[in-house]
């Protein structure tokens, strides 16, 4: 950090003191971090945004200020002013910037008191995180967050250099707008001054953006706030943040081309050691194949063979369904409770169940299922697994194709944790591309947009299933952290897609009659792509969940308990809004 302007509270930062500092006569002002009194000295590190620094009160020199640091305690705000000196021979803290030095304090001044904080501020230790939520403010002093949150503004900083390097105009676009399709709930702002009517908040600027193209702006980015509701995990959120991009005149290769350059900045800058770019692309059907995933974590091997030409005319029924695929878990011991959560794995995750094997010494099975099979099926199979004695075979059967992947795709996630299969240290990028453009919505009975409407589709309408999309996704150790497509720049491919998806031609025209209106005034090719930034901040900094990347968070049920939202809100503002209440308002905790 450069050095703070001086004024009556400092003119040094705390954390960048070292020895070629010692003689100088500094002022510094924090946090008490920690305080320890000798009878005699009282020694305190002062906690400032840079760092710490420890401070030395002495009795005879500085009765005053010493007779203040006895009154100090945890989190109190002080200022002090003093001597860099030399720490003595034994006290040296080479773990610290700080560690070769100390002030030797001449002048104090209490600034504010605290009250004794729920939590350590001044260890990393586990803390329940409904208390850390509701003292998010103490929570963000500690070391880990500050961290977090110190590395989360160097990722943004390094996107924005990027860009605005490689001629990008960082434009923003409304919160206050219509429904955006990316497949979520919308969150609702009812409309004062139009009664009955409602904003909703963008899911992605992904209509804005496209518009942004229609109008010329070419490379446009932005980094957004997008709001979803929807079911929330450690890597999901209500709200999230965006790194958005759009470009014109571009096919995918120009589009992966700039993420890959800034995505090498963002590792650069952060000291993420990935592998350099390009980034392997693996197609969506290879993806779902190899590794039952579009998001495959290829950090560990386990690859998923299918197993049909292995079993093809085989007497065991269970093995005469549609597909038949399986991984070899390598040379594991299970027992039979472990065994057992296997198989609820792939139970949860729609399969019927789960066949297991190890292949013995003397080449036999022992499996439940190892008298169903021929020698020459059995011996298929350890060929189609590159299987060898003490191996573990893990084999999933089902009528759909895209169950037996999904359930052994988890299942190869699974075996990785559990036997800790996944280098420490090793980090893989790829693209997944080629995806389908709809999947069937069984549930509905009908097709759903894989990506979103706007994406350029690939063949023919004639088979939705067929139809392939120009959409890319890029993944990071298993996680998806961005996505993006080619678009639709005419408007009759535009409306196929929404006849395909079931949306007639009024509704198409009453929700996007803006996008359609435009796509007739020369729309260039274009195409993007968001990065999840909470995401990516994550993983850069080793946290199981996006809200250790985030200020100031929601829990899994929506909620922030440091300010209590949601909550009830007075009758008046409703009825000024239009809005009665179906049920009872919560009680405000
Ligand atoms: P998509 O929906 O794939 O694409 O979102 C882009 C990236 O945003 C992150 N992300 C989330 N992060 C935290 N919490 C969430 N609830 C959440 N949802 C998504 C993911 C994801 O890869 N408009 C398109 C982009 C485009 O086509 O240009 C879009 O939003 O890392």
């Amino acid at each position: 950090m450069r050095p703070p302007r001086p004024n009556e509270y400092r003119d040094a930062w705390a954390g960048e003191l070292d020895a070629a500092r010692v003689g100088e006569h500094v002022r510094v002002a924090g946090w008490v971090h920690r305080r320890r009194d000798h009878g005699g000295l009282v020694f305190i590190d002062l906690r400032d945004r840079s760092g710490i620094v420890q401070l030395v009160f002495h009795p005879e020199t500085a009765p005053e200020a010493h007779a203040l640091a006895q009154r100090l305690r945890p989190e109190h705000v002080f200022t002090a002013s003093g001597d860099v000196v030399r720490r003595e021979e034994g006290n040296v803290n080479p773990n610290l910037k700080t560690g070769e030095i100390e002030l030797s304090v001449d002048a104090a001044e209490h600034l504010a008191e605290s009250q004794t904080p729920p939590f350590p501020i001044d260890e990393d230790g586990q803390v329940d995180e409904m208390i850390r939520l509701r003292n998010r403010m103490l929570d963000l002093r500690r070391e880990g967050m500050r961290d977090a949150m110190i590395l989360r503004h160097t990722v943004n900083r390094a996107m924005r250099d990027f860009l605005n390097a490689n001629d990008f105009l960082e434009l923003e676009t409304p919160i206050l707008t219509r429904s955006t399709p990316e497949g979520a709930r919308d969150f609702l702002v009812p409309a004062r001054l139009s009664l009955g009517a409602f904003y909703a908040l963008p899911q992605s600027p992904q209509l804005f953006k496209q518009l942004l193209m229609m109008s010329g702006y070419e490379r446009y980015y932005q980094i957004a706030r997008c709001f979803r509701d929807e079911d929330l995990r450690a890597d999901r959120q209500p709200e999230f943040t965006q790194l958005d991009l759009e470009m014109s005149f571009v096919e995918e290769d120009d589009v992966i081309g700039v993420i890959e350059g800034l995505m090498a900045r963002v590792f650069e800058e952060t000291g993420f050691e990935a592998p350099p770019p390009p980034w392997p692309r693996l197609s969506y059907d290879e993806a779902m194949l190899r590794y039952g995933s579009d998001k495959p974590d290829t950090r560990f091997q386990l690859e998923i063979a299918d197993l049909g030409d292995a079993v093809r005319g085989t007497e065991f029924k269970v093995f005469q369904a549609g597909t038949i695929r399986g991984f070899n878990a390598g040379p594991r011991e299970a027992s039979r409770a472990v065994l057992d959560e296997l198989t609820e794995v792939a139970k949860r995750y729609g399969a019927g169940g789960l066949v297991w094997a190890f292949v013995q010494d003397d080449g036999t099975w022992r499996s439940p299922i190892a008298k169903f099979l021929s020698d020459d099926e059995r011996g298929a199979i350890e060929q189609a697994l590159e299987a060898k004695p003490g191996d573990l075979l893990l084999i999933v059967a089902d009528a759909r194709a895209a169950t037996v992947a999904t359930a052994l795709g988890e299942l190869r996630l699974e075996v990785a944790r559990r036997y800790d299969l996944i280098p420490a240290g090793r980090h893989e990028l790829l693209w997944t591309v080629d995806f389908p453009m709809f999947e069937f919505n069984a549930d509905e009975q009908r097709w759903d947009a894989l990506h979103h409407p706007f994406t350029a589709p690939l063949g023919s309408f004639e088979d939705p299933g067929a139809l392939r999309s120009r959409a890319y996704d890029i993944v990071l150790d298993g996680t998806e952290i961005g996505g993006g497509s080619i678009r639709i720049n005419r408007p009759e491919v535009q409306q196929q897609v929404f006849h395909a998806l079931g949306i007639s031609e009024q509704e198409a025209d009453a929700r996007f009659g803006f996008l359609l209106e435009a796509l007739k005034y020369g729309a260039p090719p274009h195409g993007g792509l968001a990065l999840g930034i909470d995401r990516i901040v994550a993983i850069i900094a080793g946290r199981e969940s996006i809200r250790d990347v985030i200020a100031f968070p929601k829990t899994a049920s929506g909620s922030d308990p440091l300010t209590g939202a949601p909550a009830a809100v007075d009758p008046e503002q409703l009825a000024e809004v239009g809005v009665r209440l179906t049920v009872p308002p919560p009680v405000s905790g």
